[in-house]
């Protein structure tokens, strides 16, 4: 056969790192051996990204390097790009034998054994299986669990929808296995993933009460989610927040831009009136919570005001991160058909600015967690040196402290000493 070791690729977001864990259970159930590098490998699989024009030149980028290779192995192209591109990946990449989409690569161990079952270029959506394999995953002690798939909302520039398809809910039940299981396998933290987590929907469940079946039925220590649509979220989602302890105080609420107009032409189904407010009452639920977003900016038509008015979102709401992007054009989508009018150097100017003034906000927000007290999931050593421990407080924030190696896997009290915008200093309390 010769196509037994293979290695897996992964560009994108956490629904695409969770989708390779899945297809890795695949592929070892069907007789695959994974390796850690493309040179060991027969086949080589780049799971995909198709958020912004420059994740995919990167993958373009990939491929090209792997010319070095030949023949000798068989590429696999697999994900949100596939699903985009289809055989065009092909027409650009001559050295690409499979194309499979987004729904499509759990079914690369049937294409592999050349069964008739799908051709090599495959895009069709459905996939409903989950929590027959265990997805795989790198961190011993964390997990993603997969709660939907697809997304029905449709901002205006984004490509989500029309290469993950519909929004699609697991079951309650399904779900609950899945945790229970890797409980046992010995993960501590589950990140429930969705495009929007609060769109679930599962006979007469909600999001708010799959976490609470979750919380009362698995062994998890720690629950975190992600992503959340402003426009959906509930007050049931906010009191579920602050009465169940198990689930983690941090929240991703994409603000995408602090002008109404861009917000209306985006898409996104709420005001950022709505939006303080959202936080008013998170603030007040859940004490201390932290706050990350996304926000992109040069969406078309976006003026100085409106730029102007996600700088005061920014300072006023003082997030702990955020993910920032410059606006790119997607083929296909309702935004592509606007007028892209601001010229790229403006994008990357406006993109600076906003990048500055959120650094300061990380900071101080990391400031005040000195002399305070967390509790960290030491989850391995730092990775500049064995000397220090690392660990995840409840904020998600990475925090390096001297231990002994024996406390990794566990959760352990941790004063925080110092800080600067990306990692927290602490010490180990007994
Ligand atoms: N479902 C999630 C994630 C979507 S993709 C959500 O709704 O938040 C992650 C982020 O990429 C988005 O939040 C948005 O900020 C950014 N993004 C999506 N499409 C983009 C585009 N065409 N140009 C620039 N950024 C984009
Ligand atoms: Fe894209 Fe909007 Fe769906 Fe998020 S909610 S994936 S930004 S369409
Ligand atoms: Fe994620 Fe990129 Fe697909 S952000 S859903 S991998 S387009």
């Amino acid at each position: 056969m010769g196509t037994r070791k293979y290695k897996i690729v992964t560009f994108g977001c956490q629904m695409n790192l969770a989708d390779s864990g899945a297809l890795s259970a695949v592929l070892n159930a069907a007789g695959y051996i994974p390796v850690d590098t493309e040179e060991e490998a027969d086949l080589i699989i780049l799971n995909t990204c198709s958020v912004r024009e420059k994740a995919e030149e990167r993958v373009f980028g990939r491929l090209g390097e792997m010319a070095r290779f030949g023949k000798s192995k068989k590429i696999a192209v697999v994900g949100c790009m596939a699903q985009r591109l289809g055989d065009r990946i092909m027409e650009r990449a001559g050295n690409v034998n499979y194309v499979l989409g987004t729904d499509r690569m759990f079914d690369l161990p049937e294409i592999l054994d050349d069964r008739p079952v799908v051709s090599r270029v495959s895009t069709q959506f459905g996939h409903e299986a989950i929590g027959e394999f265990l997805p795989t995953r790198d961190d011993p002690y964390s997990a993603f669990v997969t709660i939907s798939r697809g997304c029905d909302n449709f901002c205006t520039y984004c490509i989500v929808p029309y290469v993950r398809g519909a929004e699609r809910s697991y079951s309650v039940k399904k779900i609950v296995e899945q945790v229970n299981r890797f409980v046992t396998d010995g993960v501590k933290e589950i990140t429930l993933l969705g495009q929007n987590v609060n769109s679930y929907r599962d006979n007469g469940s909600d999001f708010a009460g799959l976490m609470n079946e979750i919380a009362r039925n698995t062994g998890i220590s720690r629950i975190r989610f992600m992503t959340s649509h402003p426009k959906d979220l509930s007050d049931t989602l906010i009191e579920t927040m602050a009465g169940e302890k198990k689930i983690m105080p941090h929240l991703h609420l994409p603000l995408q831009s602090g002008s109404d107009v861009v917000l209306g032409r985006m898409g996104r189904g709420y005001t950022y009136e709505h939006y303080r407010n959202l936080v008013r009452k998170l603030r007040a639920a859940v004490p201390d919570i932290s706050l990350t977003t996304d926000l992109i900016v040069g969406f078309p038509g976006e003026s100085d005001e409106d730029f102007d008015q996600t700088l005061d979102a920014v300072r006023e709401i003082r997030y702990d991160s955020a993910f920032m992007f410059r606006y790119s054009i997607r083929e296909g989508t309702a935004a592509a058909k606007f007028k892209d009018d601001v010229a790229d150097g403006e994008k990357i100017r406006r993109l600076k600015i906003l990048i500055e003034i959120q650094k300061d906000a990380s900071f101080d927000k990391n400031q005040n967690e000195i002399t305070k007290t967390r509790e960290v999931l030491v989850d391995g050593f730092s990775r500049r040196s064995r000397e220090y421990l690392k660990g995840k407080t409840e904020h998600n924030k990475t925090i390096l402290f001297k231990g002994d190696p024996q406390i990794i896997g566990s959760i352990c009290r941790v004063k925080v000493n110092s800080a600067d915008s990306w990692t927290l200093h602490g010490e180990l309390l007994e």
